[in-house]
C-alpha cells in the first residue's frame, strides 16, 4: 500500500512584499537579500549548537522512546484511575499543556459525559488566584484526581504553594498513600521539587538539561498530560521532526521558518513592534498564548551577546478569528503602522455546520443559508487578510490542512525555530529570562524567604505611596 504522504502546513508571506501591501511599508527581494547572510549565519548558529547548551529542545522529537514508552503507560494507569487529571504549573510549564490539549481534544472535553469524554477532565492551575483555586476544590473529587505538578527549577513560589495546598489535602485523606494521587515533573538534579519528589516516594518524569520551560512542551511537561489526554504524542513528536527535517535548508526560500524569522526582523528594524498572533480556529486560541510567552520572554532583551544595551523585542499580541474581528481588526487596519499580523488558517476544520434555511423574506439574511460556518469562517480570514493587505498593513498566514496531532506537532516546532533563529538575528540570549527575577526575588523578600532579608530592605526603602495620586 503506497504511504500517505504526510500533510505540510505552510506559510504564506506574499502581504509582507511590496508587491502585494505597497511600496511604503512592504518588503522588496533586495530587502530580504539585505538579511540573507544574517538568517545564513542564525541558521548556521542554531544547526551547531542544537542539542547543546539550551538548546536540547531541537533533539526532543528524536532522543525520547524510553520516555515515550513510560509516558505511555503511566497514562494508560491514570487514565485507568481517575477522572480528573490537574496540572500545576505557570509559564512554559502550563501554556504548552494547556494549548495542545484545546487544539487536540474535544472543544468542551470537560463537558462531555464520561462515557463520550475518553479520557480524564482536564484542568490547568496556572495562577494563584485564591477565588479560582478554592472554586477548584469545590469540583475537584479528590479519590478520583490525579495531580501533575510541573517546574523546571522545583522552587516557582506559585507552584510549590499549590504543591503545599494540594499534598496536605492529600495526605489528610489519604495518608501514605497521598503520593499515588501526585506525579512530579522536574529537572532531574536542581530545584527543591526533586528532593521532595524522592522523599515522598512520588512518580517523576525529568525535563531534559537544555529544555526551558518555553520550549518544553515537546518533552515529559507536554507529553505526560497530551497522553493522559489520549492525545498520539508519537504522531505529536513526528510532526514536530518533520518540520525540523524542513527547517535544514539554510536558504530562507527553502525554510520556512527561517523566512518567517528573517521578515520578523526586517519588520522590527522598521519599526514593527508588535506581533499579533490571530488563529481562525478555537482550538488554536491558546496556541496564541504559548506563542505569546515564547516570543515575549525569548526576544524582550535590554542587553545583546556583547553585552551592548539594546532594548529588543517585539509585543506579542493575542487574537482569534472571526471574534476580534469585532474587537482588534478595526484597530490593526486603521490604527498605528506598528504591527506584523499572523494569520492562522485551517483548510478541513474537523467539523461542517450548514447554515439553516429561512427568513427568505430578508434577503439579506437568507443569503447565508446554503454556505457553511466552514465556508463563513474561511471567508472572513480572506476579507481580514484582504483589508489588512488594502490598508498596506503587514500581514502573513499559516495555513493547516487540518488540526491534529501531525500538524500541531509542525506548529509548535515551527514557532519555536523562528524564535531561535531571530534571536540569533537579534545577537541576543533567546534562552533566558533575567527580567523575570526581579518580580520573583521581590515576591520571596515580601513574604519573607530566608537570604532575601537584603531584598527586603530593598524594598522597604522605596518611594512611599503618596495620596496625592491616589483618587477614591
Ligand atoms: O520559560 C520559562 O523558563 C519560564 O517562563 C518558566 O516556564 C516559568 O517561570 C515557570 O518556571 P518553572 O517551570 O521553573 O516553574
Amino acid at each position: 500500500m503506497k504511504k500517505e504522504k504526510p500533510q505540510s502546513i505552510r506559510f504564506d508571506y506574499n502581504n509582507m512584499m511590496s508587491a502585494y501591501v505597497g511600496k511604503k511599508e512592504g518588503f522588496t527581494a533586495k530587502d530580504l537579500l539585505s538579511v540573507r547572510e544574517k538568517a545564513r549565519a542564525a541558521h548556521a548558529y542554531v544547526k551547531e549548537n542544537r542539542g547543546t547548551g539550551m538548546m536540547g529542545w531541537t533533539e526532543l522529537p528524536y532522543n525520547q522512546n524510553e520516555i515515550v514508552s513510560d509516558i505511555l503507560l503511566t497514562a494508560k494507569a491514570v487514565r485507568r484511575k481517575c477522572d480528573t487529571f490537574v496540572v500545576l504549573g505557570i509559564g512554559g510549564s502550563a501554556l504548552g499543556p494547556m494549548a495542545v490539549f484545546q487544539a487536540l481534544c474535544h472543544l468542551r472535553h470537560n463537558d462531555l459525559p464520561k462515557s463520550k469524554r475518553k479520557a480524564p477532565k482536564f484542568y490547568v492551575e496556572d495562577n494563584v488566584d485564591p477565588e479560582r483555586m478554592q472554586s477548584l476544590f469545590d469540583i475537584l473529587d479528590l479519590d478520583k484526581t490525579i495531580f501533575n505538578v510541573i517546574t523546571k527549577s522545583g522552587s516557582t513560589s506559585e507552584t510549590m504553594s499549590q504543591y503545599l495546598i494540594i499534598m496536605k489535602m492529600l495526605k489528610d485523606r489519604f495518608g501514605d498513600k497521598a503520593s499515588e494521587h501526585i506525579i512530579a515533573t522536574t529537572d532531574v538534579q536542581k530545584g527543591n521539587l526533586i528532593k521532595i519528589a524522592k522523599e515522598e516516594g512520588l512518580k517523576t518524569f525529568y525535563i531534559p538539561d537544555g529544555v526551558g520551560g518555553r520550549f518544553s512542551e515537546l518533552c515529559p511537561v507536554g507529553l505526560l498530560p497530551a497522553a493522559v489526554l489520549g492525545i498520539d504524542i508519537k504522531a505529536l513528536l513526528k510532526g514536530a521532526a518533520f518540520m525540523d527535517r524542513a527547517c535544514r535548508k539554510p536558504d530562507y526560500k527553502q525554510n520556512p521558518a527561517l523566512a518567517a524569522a528573517a521578515l520578523q526582523y526586517l519588520a522590527i528594524q522598521k519599526g514593527k513592534n508588535i506581533s499579533v498572533m490571530m488563529p481562525y480556529a478555537d482550538s488554536l486560541k491558546l496556541m496564541a498564548d504559548w506563542y505569546c510567552q515564547l516570543w515575549g520572554e525569548s526576544l524582550g532583551k535590554s542587553v545583546n551577546n556583547q553585552g551592548e544595551t539594546v532594548y529588543v523585542g517585539q509585543t506579542p499580541v493575542k487574537a482569534l478569528g472571526v471574534t476580534d474581528q469585532h474587537s482588534q481588526v478595526q484597530l490593526y487596519t486603521e490604527g498605528p503602522f506598528d504591527k506584523v499580523i499572523t494569520l492562522i488558517g485551517v483548510d478541513n476544520y474537523r467539523a461542517t455546520v450548514e447554515i439553516s434555511g429561512g427568513c427568505e423574506q430578508y434577503p439579506s439574511v437568507s443569503f447565508l443559508s446554503g454556505h457553511t460556518l466552514n465556508e463563513l469562517i474561511t471567508s472572513e480570514r480572506i476579507a481580514t487578510e484582504y483589508a489588512l493587505t488594502k490598508n498596506e498593513r503587514l500581514n502573513n498566514s499559516i495555513l493547516l490542512p487540518e488540526v491534529n496531532a501531525h500538524t500541531v506537532g509542525q506548529l509548535l516546532m515551527f514557532f519555536m525555530l523562528q524564535t531561535a533563529y531571530i534571536g540569533a538575528m537579534l545577537d541576543i540570549n533567546t534562552f533566558n529570562q533575567p527580567g523575570v527575577e526581579e518580580g520573583k526575588n521581590a515576591t520571596y523578600a515580601l513574604l519573607g524567604r530566608d537570604g532575601y532579608q537584603e531584598k527586603a530592605a530593598e524594598l522597604n526603602a522605596r518611594t512611599p505611596k503618596s495620596d496625592e495620586y491616589i483618587i477614591g
